[in-house]
């Protein structure tokens, strides 16, 4: 499917014998205590949000972080070189709508020039997209998805309470016309937009960008999650088929990748489920995740956290840490990741943040 997007850039453009001469020097790695090697971090940029999908926020939202407790640019740089040094190879830059955040092309900028970063991609609702796309791409960021779960301006409004689905389209349309490598991630809830998975199937076809369908995970902030609700991948899979004909099964290029891609039998572009409700994948997982108040997470499930912004920004007086001190607290919190989410076992708890709050 990815070679239906044939203008895909990655970072550092080096020969291996310039790379391996100037690659940061490595300080051991992140593997947890079931040997999986986390080379993926998820940066949450800020908890904001212009709109408010009713499986992620609540409908009103008592406040978001105010800035002093956001992780700065500085920090969260010096964080990623550390990081990259212990295995890192691709950030991936999500909210709340990072695109809320000012200035987030000084980010990319800063990141994008970290030697050994492979991937720098950013994960947004497309509201702000068309504004600000040129500043990402000259600032160096390589991949996007955007998020899209319908084609109907009231479905668009009953699922993110706010109007805007022309402001996304626009948003899509500018990041296919772009350099970046391009997918759009879709979430059917069963009793609102599951109409919407062929015209879905169809748009994506139509613009030549893969399709991922992502189940309904119990990470909503308003505790509505229900197994119900849930359309998997199979349903999805069995959908599709009836109206394309047989999908053809694409070998995963990266083990980790939580997405079973296809092809269609014709050969114009694709779709991938990502399950991981139905069909868990945590025994690959290989991600690291920050959150925007600079805490580090193990799974978007987790129930505890490791702080790191109050060693990256310590209080006026106090000692500066060194990337020991912060690489510690990063090993920490990836030896303590569980075997799997648990969704299904019996005692099952969402975790107390919501996606918006967590990074998605
Ligand atoms: N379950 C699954 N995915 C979710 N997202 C937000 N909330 C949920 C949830 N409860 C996804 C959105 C978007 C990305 C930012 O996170 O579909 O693509
Ligand atoms: Fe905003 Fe993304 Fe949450 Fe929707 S899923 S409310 S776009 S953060």
């Amino acid at each position: 499917m990815d070679s239906s997007q044939p203008k895909a850039i990655v970072l550092t453009p080096q020969t291996d014998t310039q790379a391996a001469s100037s690659l940061p020097r490595p300080i051991g790695s992140l593997v947890d205590r079931y040997g999986r090697v986390h080379t993926s971090l998820r940066v949450s940029v800020t908890d904001a949000c212009n709109i408010r999908c009713t499986y992620c926020m609540p409908e009103k939202v008592s406040g978001f972080l105010p800035q002093d407790r956001l992780l700065g640019f500085d920090s969260i740089a010096r964080l990623v070189h550390v990081l990259v040094r212990a295995g890192v190879r691709k950030v991936r830059l999500t909210g709340g709508e990072p695109l809320m955040r000012p200035n987030l092309s000084q980010l990319v900028q800063r990141l994008s020039a970290i030697v050994g970063l492979e991937q720098l991609a950013l994960t947004t609702n497309g509201m702000l997209l068309s504004e600000q796309i040129d500043g990402l791409v000259a600032a160096g960021l390589t991949h996007i998805n955007l998020s899209l779960d319908t084609l109907r301006e009231p479905a668009f409004l009953q699922i993110s309470r706010r109007d805007g689905l022309d402001r996304v389209l626009e948003g899509i349309q500018a990041a296919v016309e772009s350099p970046l490598h391009v997918r759009i991630n879709a979430l059917l809830l069963r009793d609102i937009n599951l109409e919407d998975c062929l015209p879905l199937v169809g748009y994506a076809r139509k613009l030549g960008v893969v399709l991922r369908f992502i189940e309904f995970m119990p990470l909503d902030a308003n505790r509505s999650w229900s197994r119900t609700q849930v359309v998997t991948g199979a349903e999805i899979r069995e959908l599709v088929e009836a109206q394309y004909g047989a999908l053809v099964p694409q070998d995963r290029a990266d083990a980790s990748q939580p997405s079973r891609d296809f092809h269609f039998a014709d050969g114009v572009g694709g779709i991938g489920l990502i399950s991981p409700v139905s069909e868990p994948f945590c025994s690959s997982c290989n991600r690291l995740r920050l959150t925007a108040d600079g805490k580090f997470r193990n799974c978007l499930f987790g129930k505890q956290e490791w702080e790191v912004k109050r060693l990256l920004e310590p209080p006026l007086g106090q000692e500066d840490c060194s990337d020991e001190d912060l690489l510690a607290v990063a090993k920490a919190c990836v030896e303590q990741k569980h075997a799997s989410h648990g969704i299904s076992d019996s005692d099952f708890q969402p975790p107390a943040r919501a996606m918006y709050q967590i990074g998605g």
